[in-house]
């Protein structure tokens, strides 16, 4: 009988969407999902001494020495096999993931992208670009969404999504901390124990 999800999350930078998933096991507000696993595409991500501070194993994969993006996404399904991930939360993970990846876990990737997609996503959208460009615009109000990773960059099938209010004066920091702390840190604990309940549900079927 599975009790839980095992979970990796891939991360190339600050890690404070990681944080909210360690604070949320921590918390018990992840009881059917188990943090087994930090992927790094960085090896100087800040996100890899916040796994190490909370005591979850941590690999590196360099996107750059990995050579071609096969020989990268092998990698990276080598240790996910390893660890025997059946989830996997993409928590500001700054890389492409191909179909040779992305076919193999239909349902069971997960990403958090700061805006509501599919307004400011798609490839070239990411992190603070993602605010800068929306302010550009000047929306008035943006967000967060979780979804289903597919060969599509921020393509597949919405999760969950909740509205941020653009303020005056805003700058592309004071947004991204803004939908950070009221919309990514909420949301990706969420999906993380929806997608992990589903998950058990369904081996214990
Ligand atoms: C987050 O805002 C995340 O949504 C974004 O990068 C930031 C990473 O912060 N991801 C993307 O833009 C992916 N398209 P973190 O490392 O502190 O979690």
């Amino acid at each position: 009988m599975l009790k839980q999800a095992r979970i990796a999350v891939l991360v190339s930078g600050g890690g404070t969407n990681l944080q909210a998933l360690i604070d949320a096991e921590q918390q018990g507000a992840l009881p059917s999902g188990r943090l087994v696993l930090v992927l790094s595409s960085s090896a100087d991500a800040y996100a890899l001494r916040r796994a190490e501070a909370a005591g979850i194993p941590t690999r590196t994969v360099s996107r750059r020495a990995s050579g071609s993006r096969e020989a990268f996404e092998s990698s990276l399904l080598a240790a996910l096999e390893e660890y025997q991930a059946d989830l996997i939360l993409l928590a500001g993970f700054m890389c492409i993931l191909s179909e040779y990846f992305t076919a193999r876990f239909p349902q069971r990737i997960l990403n958090v992208h700061p805006s509501l997609i599919p307004s400011f996503c798609g490839k070239g959208m990411y992190g603070l670009r993602v605010h800068q460009t929306a302010l550009e615009y000047g929306v008035k109000v943006t967000g967060a969404t979780v979804h289903y990773v597919n060969e599509v960059p921020d393509g597949g099938r919405i999760l969950l999504q909740k509205a941020v209010s653009v303020e005056p004066g805003d700058t592309p920091e004071s947004l991204q901390r803004r939908v950070m702390e009221q919309a990514e840190w909420i949301l990706l604990p969420q999906a993380a124990e929806i997608v992990s309940a589903q998950i058990v549900k369904e081996k214990n079927r």
